[in-house]
């Protein structure tokens, strides 16, 4: 591709999701469901259209106001969980609320809090390395509960884990999804995308909702 040659990934995608929601996306390899969650999740812009998150429409807004929207209404889990080695599942936890500029005892007793929510009550002081895979990504959706987002943006979550964990932390973001929050899911595996209430998926840069017609595709 030429330097500058714009190359479009998503198209046409409009796509409206409430608390309370549980979604998966699923889609080819490189058929831009990261990309899509990136700029959900403020981190690229879109070329053109509007994401709003909340009342925010994220165009809109200054750098400040973004890196705050960033901060405060979006977690994020990852594959590879993205812990930090050499702090404890408190510590992992507690620093998302630091950047936040969160600081005191609240913060680290919120800490505590979510990672006993999350079933880790007594693993709080552990390394990630003395953790095994799935509670290591209980500790990062702990973590992206941090600064009580209203949206969670999961990009394969359950990809290193065996189906039983996998299915484990599914039930997460299902309990999750009944308290509040909107959780985007990015999932290779259909039986786990099932578990969410609506899947979406794209091909050739659109969205559409599963149907049992386009389900065999894949
Ligand atoms: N920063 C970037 N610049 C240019 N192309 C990119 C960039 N990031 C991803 N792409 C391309 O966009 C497409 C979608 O990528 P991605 O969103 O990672 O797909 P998926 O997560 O579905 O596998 C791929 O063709 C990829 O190579
Ligand atoms: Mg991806």
């Amino acid at each position: 591709m030429d330097k500058g040659e714009e190359y479009h990934v998503l198209k046409g995608i409009d796509l409206e999701m409430r608390e309370t929601e549980f979604f998966a996306l699923m889609g080819p390899s490189g058929s831009g469901k990261s990309t899509l969650l990136n700029i959900i999740g403020g981190l690229i812009p879109a070329s053109s259209g509007s994401v709003n998150i909340d009342e925010s429409e994220l165009a809109d807004l200054t750098d400040n106001e973004l890196t705050e929207i960033r901060r405060n209404k979006v977690g994020w889990c990852f594959q590879d969980f993205n812990l930090i080695d050499n702090l404890s599942a408190l510590e992992n936890v507690v620093l998302a609320m630091n950047l936040a500029g969160k600081r005191g005892s609240d913060v680290e007793q919120r800490g505590k809090e979510l990672l006993e929510a999350v079933g880790l009550g007594d693993r709080i002081h552990h390394l990630p390395d003395a953790l095994s895979g799935g509670q290591q990504q209980r500790v990062a959706i702990a973590r992206s509960l941090a600064n009580n987002p209203t949206i969670i943006l999961a990009d394969e979550p359950t990809g290193n884990l065996d189906s039983q964990t996998g299915k484990e932390i599914i039930d997460l973001f299902k309990q999750l999804a009944n308290s509040g929050k909107t959780i985007l899911m990015v999932s290779h595996d259909i039986a786990l995308a099932h578990a969410a209430q609506k899947v979406f998926i794209l091909r050739n840069g659109r969205v559409e909702e599963e149907t049992d017609a386009n389900k065999e595709e894949l």
